[in-house]
């Protein structure tokens, strides 16, 4: 058998929160392997430039994940522009409760966080399986995080919602399988970039230490294993959750 060199040619990929850091690194590698991707976030002025950047095969729709209306309107945009779908990133996130003690969190900080992080990714999930039914080899990816695996402190709304969306994974990937579609996550270590700078240097160096691989973990570290789940390759992994983190907690 012959191996496509290009693994996502011609895929047509969602991937939200893609205006910035881990996101944008997904729609990048995606577009390497030859994907057309659809870039959606709340950042309008920062996911436009992004995709204008990236050039024809990348194209940018306004999306708050948390919002119903506001999803199906993108997705419609989307499947507009793409013509149909074969992958979604679940990437949108917001942590918002960083670095303080579970007493110290306000009500709405919480909610907001479930709302953006667990609701987001059953709103789009939902509103995209019909297109990626139709794809005949869908697949979806979700952004979980090793938080979630080895009990992190000082982030308790956080871990919580991305421990539901390793429950989700699984529960999805056994509705949507009958569809064709396989349903993953990968949990990521800590990752230097723009939305990680606030974490203290000492938590920064407790996972150095504590990794296999001792050194920083960087956006490109993560994408290559999104890029094989949303490939042709993958279709019978499904319902599984994968630590990318430089083996710091391992499964
Ligand atoms: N950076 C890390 O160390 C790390 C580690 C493990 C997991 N993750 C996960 O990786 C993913 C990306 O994280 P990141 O560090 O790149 O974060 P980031 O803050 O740099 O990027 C998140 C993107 O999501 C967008 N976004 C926020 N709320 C949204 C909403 N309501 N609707 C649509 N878009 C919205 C933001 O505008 C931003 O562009 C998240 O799911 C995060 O939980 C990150």
């Amino acid at each position: 058998m012959t191996l496509p060199s290009l693994v996502l040619n011609q895929r047509r990929i969602l991937i939200t929160g893609a205006a910035r850091g881990l996101g944008e690194a997904f729609a990048r590698a995606c577009l390497q392997a030859g994907a057309k991707v659809v870039i959606a976030d709340v950042q309008v002025e920062r996911g436009r430039a992004l995709a204008s950047e990236l050039g024809g095969h990348a194209h940018f729709v306004e999306m708050d994940v948390s919002r119903q209306d506001s999803v199906q309107q993108a997705l419609q945009n989307a499947l507009a522009w793409l013509g149909g779908l074969d992958g979604l990133i679940n990437n949108a996130a917001i942590t918002n409760s960083g670095g303080k003690l579970m007493h110290e969190l306000q009500e709405e900080m919480f909610d907001r966080v479930m709302q953006v992080n667990i609701k987001g990714v059953w709103l789009v999930t939902t509103a995209a399986a019909t297109a990626l039914a139709a794809s005949g080899s869908g697949r979806i990816v979700n952004i979980a995080s090793d938080t979630a695996l080895w009990g992190a402190p000082r982030l308790l709304a956080y871990v919580a919602s991305k421990g539901a969306v390793m429950s989700m994974t699984r529960s999805m990937a056994r509705e949507l399988g009958d569809q064709g579609i396989t349903v993953n996550a990968i949990a990521p270590g800590l990752v230097v970039g723009e939305s990680t700078e606030y974490v203290p240097a000492a938590r920064h160096a407790h996972y150095q230490a504590g990794r296999a691989i001792q050194r920083e973990q960087l956006p490109e570290d993560c994408t290559q294993a999104v890029v094989f789940l949303l490939s042709q390759a993958a279709g019978f992994i499904s319902g599984q959750v994968l630590p990318v983190n430089g083996g710091f907690v391992m499964n």
